[in-house]
């Protein structure tokens, strides 16, 4: 009898048949965003989702609090698209909060110095700034928008507000934006940020992305160790590589997603805006979770669901390989 009836129980814990544990969870809140960075949106931005299409806050806390309570998953990370144009996100940060788990935001800043106050008051732990040069012009050419002063006001903002320990996401493109990867670190260590170099990615809408694009985690260790001497530190279950300067200021992070796959250590799963459960970035087949919110699945039918899910994911990406496969969404349709 007793058997049976743990028979019948979910499992405790999100395991693929990797016997990777799932403790993470990123919800995209909206595709839309105010900026059009040239290796995510086309200047004219993407068909944006209809708003019924779209979770509401209910719908996402159903699965955030699921996934809690049924799998302890432990942190969660709000994103986009642009996670700040959706409306009333402190009120929804309020809500996740109260669900007792670490809760950090990824964003491209340009509002921060309107929101950053509300978002700490209203629970969030950390933030995640995306910026990809410190050049104007050149901020102007990736993003086309003219926000790099709000950017870094907004990078300020964050740091007064308490959100500690504010950290700058770069994604490195060569030919683009290589050359400032020592003006980047030295940013990061007057600034009191950590700045995080990402490898850019086969992800970006314009299908620009080439191997010759991708400036690998040695080659940015060595320019700026070169100058500023670093000493690599353990690596955690996250997927930054992380560094400290030997001279005490600070440390810097490269998350090299190509070069070195850190696949199998990833404990993530992903709701994107339209209720589509994910458990890779670059999965191509999704399950349809709003179809589950919205047709009246109770709390079982949808975590089995999710359980599902997760044990059929796969071993990992393939990126630079010849069975890698591009999903069919670009990263603001995804959720970072
Ligand atoms: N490769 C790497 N990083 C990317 N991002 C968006 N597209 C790509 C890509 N193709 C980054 C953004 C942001 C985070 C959410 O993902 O710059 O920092
Ligand atoms: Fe917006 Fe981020 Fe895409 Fe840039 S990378 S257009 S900030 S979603």
């Amino acid at each position: 009898m007793a058997q049976s009836q743990r028979i019948s129980q979910q499992p405790s814990q999100l395991v693929d048949s990797y016997g990777r544990v799932h403790r993470d969870l990123r919800i995209s809140v909206t595709d839309r965003c105010n900026f059009r960075c040239s290796y995510c949106m086309p200047p004219e931005g993407l068909p944006w989702l209809p708003r019924e299409e779209v979770l509401t806050f209910e719908e996402i806390v159903r699965v955030a609090r699921l996934l809690i309570d049924r799998f302890g998953i432990s942190s969660i990370r709000l994103t986009g698209g642009e996670p700040t144009v959706r409306a009333h996100l402190p009120a929804l940060v309020g809500q996740l909060a109260s669900l007792g788990v670490e809760l950090a935001l990824t964003t491209n800043g340009a509002t921060l110095r309107l929101l950053a106050d509300d978002l700490a008051k209203a629970g969030l732990n950390r933030i995640n700034i995306s910026l990809d040069t410190l050049d104007p012009e050149r901020f102007r050419n990736l993003t086309h928008r003219d926000s790099l002063p709000q950017v870094l006001d907004g990078i300020d903002a964050a740091c007064q507000a308490g959100l500690h320990p504010v950290k700058i996401n770069t994604v490195v493109m060569r030919g683009a934006n290589d050359d400032e990867i020592l003006d980047f670190a030295e940013f990061g260590r007057s600034r009191g940020v950590e700045v995080r170099f990402i490898e850019f990615m086969p992800l970006d809408a314009e299908s620009n992305w080439e191997d010759q694009s991708v400036v690998g985690v040695d080659e940015i260790v060595s320019r700026i160790g070169s100058v500023y001497p670093l000493e690599p530190l353990a690596q955690g279950s996250e997927p930054a590589s992380r560094y400290r300067y030997l001279d005490g200021q600070g440390h810097v992070g490269v998350i090299a997603s190509v070069t070195r796959s850190f696949c199998h250590l990833c404990d993530r799963v992903r709701l994107t805006a339209d209720g589509q459960f994910r458990n890779c970035l670059f999965a191509t087949s999704e399950l349809d979770l709003r179809a589950l919110l919205r047709g009246g699945a109770s709390d079982d039918e949808i975590a089995a669901a999710m359980a599902g899910s997760v044990a059929e994911k796969w071993a990992g990406h393939q990126i630079g390989q010849v069975a890698f496969i591009r999903p069919r969404r670009s990263m603001s349709q995804i959720g970072g």
